[in-house]
C-alpha cells in the first residue's frame, strides 16, 4: 500500500508492515501537535491582540484541569510510544525457532556471505521466502552495519565477537543491501542486492551453484587438519572436552560460572582457549589466533552445530 509513495521504500519482510505502522503512528503524533500548536500561537496572537479596551491581557493563577491536561496526555502519547516501540523491539530480537543460518563476514569493503550448503556469494545474497532467516555476522576490519530498508532490519556488525539478527522475506524480488556504518573511504560503494526467491526457484539456485561440500564438512576438514581431534574426541576421555552436542548447551566452567556454549564461545574458545576453562581440564589448548581465518571460524562453528544434530537423533 505504501509502497506507491516514492518515500517509502517497499515492504518485502514479515516485520516492515509493522516498523511502518509505528513510524507512521509517530509522524502522526509529531504531525497533529505541530499543527495544533501554530495554529493555536496565530489564533490567540489575533484573538487577544493588544486594541484600545484590551491593552494588557489578564493575569490567570493557574488552573489545575489544564495542568492535569496536559501533563496526562504527553504522558499517556509517550507510553504508548515505549510500550509499542518495545514490543516490536523484543520481537526483532527474538530469532524465531526454525529459521536457517546464514553467515556473513564484513571487511572494507565488501560482504562475504557463507551458505551451511558451502555456497559462497559476494555482495549478494540470496534468500527464499516465507522462512524466517537468521544472519550470523562479524568483521574482518573495522564496524560495519548490515542494513536492508526493504526489509527493515539493520544490524551492526563487529569486529571480533558475532552479532546477529533475522528476517522473513514475504516478497520474491531484488532489494539493496547497505553498509550503514562509515567504515571508510569506499564504505558508500560497500553495498550489494538481497535476492528473494520463491522456495522452489530457490532450491534450484543452491543446487546450481553448489560445490558439492557444506560448511559443516569444510569445517570438518578444518577440525582435522588444525589437530583439534587429537584432544576433543568424540566418544570422550580425550585431553579436552568432548564437542558433541555442545552448541546450546551449559557448560560448567572451572571458575564455577556456567555459560551457554553458543557461536561466540566457540570463537573465543578457539582464539582465546584460556578466557573459559571447561571444568575438569587443564588449560593446556593452545591458540588458533591468526592461524584461522573468520570464514574458517564459521565453519568450524557450522561443524559444531552440526555434531549437535547428530547427537539429537542419538538420543532420541
Ligand atoms: Cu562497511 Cu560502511
Amino acid at each position: 500500500m505504501w509502497s506507491e509513495l516514492p518515500l517509502f521504500p517497499e515492504q518485502a519482510s514479515s516485520v516492515a508492515g509493522r516498523v511502518d505502522l509505528l513510524y507512521f503512528f509517530l509522524v502522526a503524533v509529531a504531525g497533529i501537535f505541530s499543527v495544533l500548536i501554530f495554529s493555536l500561537v496565530f489564533f490567540f496572537a489575533i484573538r487577544y491582540r493588544r486594541r484600545p479596551g484590551n491593552m494588557a491581557a489578564a493575569r490567570i493563577h493557574g488552573s489545575t484541569v489544564l495542568e492535569v491536561l496536559w501533563t496526562v496526555i504527553p504522558l499517556g502519547l509517550t507510553m504508548v510510544m515505549f510500550g509499542w516501540g518495545s514490543l516490536l523491539f523484543l520481537r526483532n530480537a527474538r530469532t524465531p525457532p526454525g529459521s536457517f543460518e546464514i553467515y556473513v563476514v564484513a571487511k572494507q569493503w565488501m560482504w562475504k556471505i557463507q551458505h551451511p550448503e558451502g555456497l559462497r556469494e559476494i555482495n549478494e545474497l540470496h534468500v527464499p521466502t516465507g522462512m524466517p532467516v537468521r544472519l550470523v555476522m562479524t568483521s574482518e576490519d573495522v564496524i560495519h552495519s548490515f542494513y536492508v530498508p526493504a526489509f527493515r532490519v539493520k544490524q551492526d556488525v563487529l569486529p571480533g565477537r558475532y552479532t546477529s539478527m533475522w528476517f522473513q522475506p514475504t516478497r520474491a524480488g531484488k532489494y539493496h543491501l547497505f553498509c550503514a556504518e562509515y567504515c571508510g573511504n569506499q564504505h558508500s560503494a560497500m553495498g550489494g542486492w538481497v535476492y528473494v526467491m520463491e522456495p522452489a526457484e530457490y532450491e534450484k539456485w543452491l543446487s546450481g551453484g553448489s560445490t558439492g561440500e557444506s560448511m559443516a564438512t569444510t569445517g570438518q576438514g578444518l577440525f582435522e587438519r588444525l589437530g583439534c581431534s587429537s584432544c576433543h574426541r568424540s566418544e570422550g576421555g580425550g585431553r579436552g572436552p568432548s564437542l558433541e552436542g555442545l552448541l546450546g548447551k551449559k557448560v560448567q566452567l572451572d571458575s564455577g560460572q556456567a555459560v551457554v556454549a553458543d557461536e561466540s564461545y566457540i570463537r573465543e574458545s578457539i582464539l582465546n582457549p584460556r578466557a573459559k576453562i571447561v571444568g575438569g581440564y587443564q588449560p593446556l589448548m593452545p591458540t588458533f589466533q591468526g592461524q584461522v581465518s573468520e570464514e574458517q571460524l564459521l565453519q568450524l562453528v557450522a561443524y559444531l552445530k552440526s555434531l549437535k544434530k547428530a547427537e539429537r537423533s542419538t538420543t532420541q
